[in-house]
């Protein structure tokens, strides 16, 4: 079984944003709300992402006991600083926070500043198809991004070929089921209500897991030489670092797999970084097209 490891990508995809930020000054924020202690060390790994390749990183760290019109009035605030290009609001946000607002503070970022992906403006040019590259950007969710990327990267054909997703959160299911099919892949989504779990997965040549339980996958479930992505990362009783697929179980099975930790994560970040880098160089040159952008 190969592992697709996404060092090789991940490093030269940094090193080309390091050139084109070389006399820019691009900033992101990464909001971070409570005191989860997973997000926490996510939120630092951005941070210190960002400095890699010359953006600006910063967080902005408030109370598990803030209030939603606080939060908004922070997000609004960081609409309207010229410093800011990129805005990241951490999920999962804290339970009496996720109950009143949800999602919907996503929202409160401005779709030209969503490095994330996740405003229901940039999920809907996503869901309708429109280039991550034109004029009007639908910016990708990270994780999703990442995938596609690291899979095309190892050549791993997509067109015509089935994938099975494990997972339906508006984060990783439902934007990668959209990514793969612009891929010209036959998508199935699957999830925790799903009958015969085994049966769908074994359909795939391209296994993505994003469950988010530990070990959910296993033998039963990869039909002989599928690529398998695992999502998941979690702490086992070992200790250790491992995804929601019992990788050990499959390596005779599978052809490739990507590492946890060492896959999905590191691209995850990598493709922050360059939604930002990207949102940056679409609001310049909005600026220098527009009639208001040449006002003197
Ligand atoms: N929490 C875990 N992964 C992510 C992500 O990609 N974006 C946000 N906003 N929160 C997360």
């Amino acid at each position: 079984m190969k592992i697709l490891s996404a060092s090789d990508l991940s490093r030269d995809l940094r090193s080309r944003l390091k050139t084109r930020l070389k006399d820019h000054r691009v900033g992101l924020t990464v909001v971070r709300v409570g005191d989860d202690p997973a997000s926490q060390v996510y939120v630092a790994n951005k941070i210190r992402a960002c400095a890699e390749v010359g953006l600006h990183g910063q967080e902005v760290h408030l109370p598990a006991t803030t209030s939603s019109d606080v939060l908004k009035t922070a997000l609004v605030n960081l609409n309207e600083n010229p410093n800011v290009h990129g805005i990241l609001l951490q999920l999962p946000l804290p339970a009496g926070l996720a109950k009143n607002v949800g999602l919907d503070a996503t929202d409160w970022i401005s779709p030209a500043k969503d490095a994330d992906g996740l405003t229901s403006i940039n999920q809907g040019r996503l869901h309708q198809g429109r280039p991550h590259d034109g004029p009007a950007l639908a910016v990708r969710p990270c994780t999703p991004a990442g995938i596609i990327e690291l899979l095309k990267f190892y050549e791993v054909p997509l067109r015509g070929v089935e994938v099975v997703i494990v997972g339906r959160s508006s984060i990783v299911g439902r934007p990668a089921a959209e990514l793969f099919l612009r891929e010209d892949a036959t998508v199935t989504v699957a999830h925790s209500q799903s009958k015969d779990l085994a049966q769908i997965c074994r359909r795939a040549d391209v296994l993505v897991v994003a469950a988010g339980k530990m070990g959910l996958i296993g033998r039963e479930h990869v039909k002989k030489g599928a690529v398998i992505v695992d999502v998941g990362i979690h702490r086992g009783p070992d200790g250790k670092l491992c995804g929601d697929v019992r990788q050990s179980e499959i390596a005779d099975l599978a052809s490739a797999c990507t590492p946890v930790p060492g896959g999905v994560g590191p691209m995850t970040i990598t493709m922050l970084l360059q939604n930002t880098v990207d949102l940056y160089f679409a609001a310049q040159s909005q600026r220098s097209t527009s009639p208001q952008g040449n006002r003197i």
